[in-house]
């Protein structure tokens, strides 16, 4: 009996941690969600690996059109941090392993969009419910996986404009 509730104890913590780890590291750096988060909402660094977190910071001038350049201070703080959450250091994270495990060996990925895993994740959405003026794009990922901003990314969270749940 006592070995039985042990076990109850045990495996209930196992998935309660496990639920509670949500698919990638949450965002922790105030600057980071300041000036990385005012145009579109703070994309967790465990998304995407260091090469393509540095390749992006070299041409914040020029970050997909806009104008994203810091200052010097905050653009070190900020690059730092990028490096020191990337994908490569959660792999222990499910979403960051598999987008990792996507990318071909020497390859830089100019967006977390543009990686394989998520192109794969995402090709069944009808082209116009991603063009649609409620979403716009990929990148809007917010739009669509309401708990995006905490990490999670479950199918059961996901609600489409226009469309609503996602089933397989
Ligand atoms: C001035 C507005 C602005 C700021 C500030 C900004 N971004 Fe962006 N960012 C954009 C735009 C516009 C896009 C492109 C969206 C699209 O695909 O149309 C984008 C796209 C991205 C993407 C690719 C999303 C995808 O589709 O995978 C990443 C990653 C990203 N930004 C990271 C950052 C980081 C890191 C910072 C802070 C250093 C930052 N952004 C600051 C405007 C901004
Ligand atoms: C137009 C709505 C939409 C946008 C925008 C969107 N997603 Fe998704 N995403 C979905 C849907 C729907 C699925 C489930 C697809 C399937 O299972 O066939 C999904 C699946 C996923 C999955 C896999 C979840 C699982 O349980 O297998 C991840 C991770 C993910 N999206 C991350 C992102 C990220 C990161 C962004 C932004 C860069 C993003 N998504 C933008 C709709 C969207």
């Amino acid at each position: 009996m006592k070995l039985l509730i042990l076990i109850i104890a045990l495996s209930s913590a196992v998935l309660a941690g496990s639920y509670g780890k949500g698919d990638v590291a949450p965002v922790t750096d105030e600057l980071y969600k300041k000036e990385c988060g005012s145009c579109h909402f703070a994309y967790q660094p465990g998304l995407l690996p260091s090469n393509a977190w540095n390749k992006m910071m070299l041409n914040l001038g020029d970050h997909f059109g806009s104008d994203a350049s810091l200052a010097k201070e905050d653009y070190d703080s900020i690059l730092a941090y990028l490096n020191k959450n990337s994908a490569e250091k959660f792999a222990n994270y499910k979403r960051s392993a598999k987008i990792l495990n996507s990318l071909k060996a020497k390859e830089v990925p100019e967006s977390i969009s543009k990686t394989p895993y998520m192109i794969k994740k995402h090709r069944e959405i009808r082209e116009n419910l991603i063009t649609q003026k409620e979403v716009k794009g990929l990148f809007n990922c917010i739009a669509c996986h309401t708990t995006a901003e905490k990490g999670i990314y479950s199918e059961r969270d996901i609600r489409i404009p226009n469309f609503g749940r996602w089933e397989d």
